[in-house]
């Protein structure tokens, strides 16, 4: 069930205090600005606005305040008092804030409510590209929208996932022909016995065949123009051309499977919608365009014009639906995509998680669905841009020959180097163990590095940095799972179990009650990340949990404290932070190993 957090019990206390304070020809009410503090519990600074606005001596006015909050036995809060300029310093009891925390450790579910009036959310993400490597920029996709599916399912909202593959377009053609010229390309060659086959070895022939059909296409012109013909057929839905497209893309999915698992995040093969899947519907979606003056046909390409979009000769960037040739493009698809999501899917929230040098296809792709109707005022369509994974040189990541570094290939890297680290810090563990340890460890210490930071920012991929065990990283907070859990197995042992309560009756150590604060925190974290899409919110308030706890644990020792009802307190204190850590770490798509 959901529990009322502790803040905002206070600050309704405190916002009717402000209004009772208010005379009455002022409408607007005042917001008490609460947050965290460390000279009390909480700190209230909306009154100096409030002063200002009507004129008024901050302090006075906060004395007024302070009379109508109702503090003292019995209540919420235990005390309030005016400091400073005119801050109200507010401290909770301790009966609230235990009795707070045991109704969230009650739950399942922590205390966190579904969403009100959940939405339909489409959320596009993970969208490699057929036939291609996948590379750091689809790292950055896959695990934001994983995390974003993850914590707005968990606050009720319906998701559709859309994996707006590259599976369409010109360069198929060129394969589809090299193939039907080759037709021993995609052979499995008789390499195993028809045994394990791996994604690496179906990405491999996928690479030979783009680097000799490519090879073609450059050098020898007749080959160029059956190639285009293929395009045609393809388009027109010709059956044999068709067949070897989809061994194509199936070979694909095989290797994208193999990073996805890697990489342990479940993609569903009905999600899997990608460009060619709109291919039905872009004769519609520009004679839609064209007929409504939407789009207008300039130099034989059907363009869409926007006042405030000039390049840098000052001449108008069009959105191209249709090029000269009769061949769509990207746009036209994402215009059929919006139609599909919004018409017949129902979405009424489009998020796009996509590198931000797409900034401006977004936008003219949304002013155009906006003009045509197919995104009205009720549906939101966000672009997340994020930004560039850097080298150590802090330029865009490369591999010294200065191709993009292939995916794969850094996360195998990164759980090298956290097996080293599992190894060291427990050499008992068996090769089995180390192995399992160092992915959830490894592949967890990318995700994290690449959560923690505000998605639009550039971040440096430094796996020495992600796999430490020091510092704003997962293993910090893996580890500060795994301590958890051998306190409660030791407690276990020797018959001390957490019970569902703490005892009222001892006021908390400074160190438990600022962690217990936090705790409290945690459904307001999970709001503010469904509000913002930012889920380095959550990481950060995960952060800071697993730092408030190393505090306690330094402060405050659980099975050795001084009485049998401190032990049964700081046990509590111990399970809440590991479910929460649990939790919140699922949310991202992080694994909490019970020992490390
Ligand atoms: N396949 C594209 C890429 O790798 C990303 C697709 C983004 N989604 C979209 N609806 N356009 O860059």
């Amino acid at each position: 069930a959901a529990v009322q957090s502790l803040a905002s019990l206070v600050d309704q206390r405190l916002a009717d205090a402000l209004a009772a304070v208010l005379p009455e020809r002022e409408g607007v009410a005042a917001d008490p600005l609460l947050r965290r503090s460390d000279r009390a519990d909480f700190q209230a600074n909306g009154i100096l606005a409030l002063a200002k606005r009507l004129g008024r001596n901050p302090r006075e006015l906060a004395a007024e305040v302070v009379k109508r909050v109702p503090a003292g036995d019995g209540e919420v809060i235990s005390s309030v008092e005016v400091s400073g300029p005119g801050f109200l310093n507010i401290t909770v009891s301790d009966e609230a804030l235990l009795s707070t925390l045991a109704e969230r450790a009650a739950d399942d579910r922590l205390g966190v409510p579904f969403a009100q009036r959940p939405g339909v959310t489409a959320i596009d993400y993970s969208q490699p590209n057929v036939a291609k490597e996948m590379h750091v920029g689809h790292l950055r996709s896959t695990v934001i929208g994983d995390a974003l599916v993850k914590i707005l399912e968990h606050r009720g909202e319906k998701v559709i996932r859309r994996h707006h593959i590259g599976d369409w377009g010109t360069q198929f053609g060129m394969l589809i022909q090299y193939l039907t010229e080759h037709p021993q390309e995609l052979d499995h060659g008789g390499e195993t016995g028809g045994g394990e086959d791996g994604g690496e070895a179906a990405m491999s022939r996928l690479n030979r065949l783009y680097k000799s059909s490519r090879a073609l296409f450059d050098s020898d012109e007749g080959f160029k123009e059956r190639a285009r013909a293929r395009v045609v057929s393809l388009q027109a839905g010709d059956r044999e051309t068709l067949d070897l497209w989809h061994r194509i893309v199936d070979e694909s999915m095989i290797y994208f499977r193999a990073v996805y698992d890697l990489l342990d995040v479940e993609i569903e093969e009905a999600d899997v919608v990608g460009e060619s899947a709109y291919n039905d519907m872009l004769d519609e979606t520009c004679r839609l365009l064209e007929e409504s003056g939407v789009a207008e046909i300039s130099q034989g390409a059907l363009c869409v014009f926007f006042d405030d979009i000039k390049g840098q000769d000052g001449s108008p960037v069009p959105l191209i639906v249709r090029k000269a040739d009769g061949g769509y493009g990207y746009a036209a698809t994402d215009l059929s995509a919006i139609r599909d999501r919004v018409g017949t899917l129902g979405a009424d929230t489009l998020l796009y998680v996509v590198d931000a040098r797409q900034a401006l296809h977004f936008r003219m792709v949304f002013e155009t669905a906006r003009r045509a109707g197919w995104l009205h005022d009720e549906v939101r369509a966000v672009h997340l841009q994020f930004g560039t994974v850097l080298g150590k040189d802090g330029k865009p990541f490369k591999t010294r020959a200065g191709e993009s570094v292939r995916l794969i290939d850094l996360l195998e890297e990164a759980v090298r180097r956290a097996a080293g680290v599992v190894a060291e810090k427990d050499p008992k563990l068996t090769e089995a163990e180390v192995a399992e340890r160092a992915a959830q460890v490894g592949i967890g210490a990318v995700k994290y590095a690449d959560l923690s930071t505000s998605m639009s920012r550039d971040y440096v991929f430094d796996l020495d940095r992600m796999v430490s065990l020091n510092g704003d990283t997962s293993v910090y907070l893996q580890y500060a799972y795994a301590r958890i859990q051998s306190i409660l197995r030791k407690g276990a042992d020797r018959g001390d179990s957490v019970r569902p309560l703490a005892h009222p009756s001892l006021t908390p150590e400074p160190a438990e009650r600022a962690l217990a604060l936090h705790l409290d925190e945690f459904d307001q974290t999970l709001r503010s990340v469904t509000e913002t899409y930012e889920p380095h919110r959550l990481a950060a308030y995960l952060y800071t949990l697993a730092s408030h706890f190393t505090t306690f644990y330094d402060q405050c020792p659980v099975l050795t404290a001084d009485s049998e009802a401190a032990v049964q307190n700081r046990l509590f204190l111990c399970d809440l932070t590991a479910r929460t850590l649990h939790r919140g770490m699922a949310l991202l798509g992080i694994r909490t190993p019970a020992r490390l």
